[in-house]
C-alpha cells in the first residue's frame, strides 16, 4: 500500500512521464508536418498544369500513335456500375481482367477444385470486351499468389506438372483467339528469397524448379499460338539498389528464356508508382526497356498507377503531383519504340486495389488513377494523354 508521500511522488512523476511522452508525440507529430511540408516542396510544382487542346478519349490518342491503351476491371464492378462500365467504352481499347482469369481472387474463383473450371466471370468479361471492340489481356496463368484453398493440401511434386499443363490448355485454349496478350508467368524473380539466379520460391519453383516457367510457355503457345506471351513482373522502375537488382535478374531470366527458345514474345512491367520514391532515373529505366528490346521483346506497361499513400492530404496538390509522375514516367517508357502496350490498373479512384493495399494513413482516399470517385477526369487523365500524344508513333 503507498504512504500518502510516495504516491505524491509517484503522481508527480507520472505526470512529468505523461508530459514527457505528450511533447515526444508533439515532437513526432511536428516532425512528421515538416516532413510532408518538405516533400510537397520537392515533389509538387504548383506551377505545373496538364494542359491539352482536346479531350478525345485515351484509346483514339494511343491508336494514333500505334499504341493500345486499356485498364484493369473486375465483374463485380462493370455489372454494378453501368456508368463506369460506360467509362471503359469510351476510354479503353483493351480490357485486362482484375480477378476473373486468376485460379481465385476477390470473388472470382476460375478453379473451384482441381477437377474443375467455372468460366462464367472471366467469359462475361471476355464478351463485355469484345462486343465494345476491346481486346482481352489475361493476368495470370501463373503465380505464387491467388492460389485457391485447396491448392496447399492437394498439390504436390507428384501432381504439380500435370495441374499446371492442365491449367494453361484449358484456360488458354478456351480463349484461343480472344486475347492479346497473357502474363504467362508472374512476379516469379526475388532477389531476397536468395535463390539462384534470385527466382522466388513460387509453390511452383519447390515443386518442379526453374523450369517451370519454361514449361508454362510452351503449353501457352501450344494452346493458342495467337497470343502474345509475356512474362510479367513489378519493382523495376526506381534507381534503387532492390530494383536494380531485380532487373538485372530480370533481365537474365529473359536472356535465359530466350537463348533456350522459350515462346516468350513480350515482358510487363507492371509500373506501380510510388508517389513519394524520389529516386527516379530516366537513363537506367531506358537502358534496361532498351536491353530488354534487344531481346527482340515487345514491352507491355501491364499495370499502371501511382501509390499515393505518402503524398499530401490537400486534393489539388495530390492530383497535380500524381500526374506529373504519370507524365514524367510515361514521356519516358512511350519513348521505347518496343512498348506497345499501355493498361492502367483500374480506371477510376471508385475501384482500385489500392484502397485496400495501400490506404493512406489520414484515411484519405487514394487517388491513383485517370478518373475521380465521379468518373470525371483528373489531371492524371490529362497527363497520360499529354504523354500519349508525345510519343513517337509505332
Ligand atoms: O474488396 C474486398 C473486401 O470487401 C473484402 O472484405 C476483402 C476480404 O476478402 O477482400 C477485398 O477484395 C480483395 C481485393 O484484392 C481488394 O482489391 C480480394 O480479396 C483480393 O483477392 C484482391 O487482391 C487482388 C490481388 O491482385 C490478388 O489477386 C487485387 O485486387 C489486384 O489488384 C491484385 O493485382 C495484382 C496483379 O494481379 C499482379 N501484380 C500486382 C497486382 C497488385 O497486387
Amino acid at each position: 500500500m503507498y504512504s500518502r508521500c510516495s504516491r505524491r511522488r509517484a503522481l508527480t512523476l507520472g505526470a512529468g512521464v505523461l508530459a514527457g511522452l505528450g511533447t515526444a508525440i508533439a515532437a513526432k507529430a511536428g516532425v512528421k508536418a515538416a516532413y510532408r511540408h518538405y516533400q510537397a516542396q520537392v515533389l509538387d510544382d504548383p506551377d505545373r498544369t496538364f494542359d491539352l487542346v482536346d479531350l478525345t478519349p485515351l484509346k483514339q490518342r494511343a491508336q494514333a500513335k500505334g499504341l493500345i491503351f486499356g485498364a484493369a476491371a473486375r465483374h463485380q464492378d462493370l455489372v454494378s456500375d453501368p456508368a463506369l462500365a460506360d467509362c471503359y467504352r469510351t476510354e479503353c481499347a483493351l480490357l485486362a481482367p482484375e480477378w476473373e482469369l486468376k485460379w481465385s481472387a476477390g470473388n472470382a474463383r476460375l478453379r473451384p477444385d482441381p477437377a474443375q473450371f467455372d468460366f462464367t466471370m472471366a467469359d462475361w468479361m471476355v464478351d463485355f470486351a469484345q462486343t465494345r471492340q476491346m481486346q482481352v489481356r489475361g493476368n495470370a496463368l501463373v503465380w505464387h499468389l491467388c492460389l485457391p484453398d485447396w491448392f496447399t493440401e492437394r498439390v504436390n511434386r507428384q501432381n504439380a506438372e500435370s495441374l499446371l499443363v492442365q491449367h494453361i490448355q484449358t484456360v488458354v485454349g478456351h480463349y484461343a483467339g480472344k486475347v492479346q496478350s497473357w502474363d504467362v508467368v508472374n512476379e516469379a524473380i526475388e532477389p531476397q528469397d536468395g535463390q539462384a539466379q534470385s527466382l522466388r520460391r513460387s509453390p511452383w519453383w519447390e515443386f518442379l524448379g526453374p523450369d517451370y516457367i519454361d514449361l508454362a510457355f510452351r503449353v501457352a503457345a501450344a494452346a493458342d499460338p495467337t497470343a502474345i506471351l509475356a512474362y510479367n513482373d513489378y519493382g523495376l522502375e526506381y534507381d534503387t539498389p532492390d530494383n536494380e537488382a531485380k532487373r538485372q535478374a530480370v533481365l537474365r531470366l529473359l536472356e535465359r528464356l530466350k537463348s533456350q527458345g522459350t515462346p516468350i514474345q513480350a515482358f510487363g512491367l507492371q509500373s506501380h508508382l510510388v508517389g513519394n520514391e524520389l529516386r527516379f532515373n530516366p537513363e537506367k529505366l531506358r537502358r534496361f526497356l532498351s536491353d530488354v528490346a534487344s531481346l527482340g521483346l515487345k514491352i507491355l506497361i501491364s499495370e499502371l498507377d501511382v501509390i499515393d499513400r505518402e503524398l499530401p492530404q490537400p486534393v489539388e496538390t495530390r492530383d497535380r503531383i500524381v500526374a506529373g509522375l504519370y507524365e514524367d514516367f510515361l514521356s519516358v517508357v512511350l519513348d521505347e519504340p518496343a512498348v506497345i502496350t499501355l493498361v492502367t490498373w483500374g480506371l477510376s479512384d471508385r475501384y482500385t486495389w489500392l484502397t485496400e493495399f495501400h490506404p493512406r494513413s489520414d484515411g484519405a482516399a487514394v487517388r491513383p488513377l485517370p478518373l475521380d470517385q465521379a468518373l470525371t477526369r483528373k489531371s492524371a487523365w490529362r497527363a497520360i494523354a499529354r504523354a500519349i500524344d508525345a510519343a513517337p508513333t509505332r
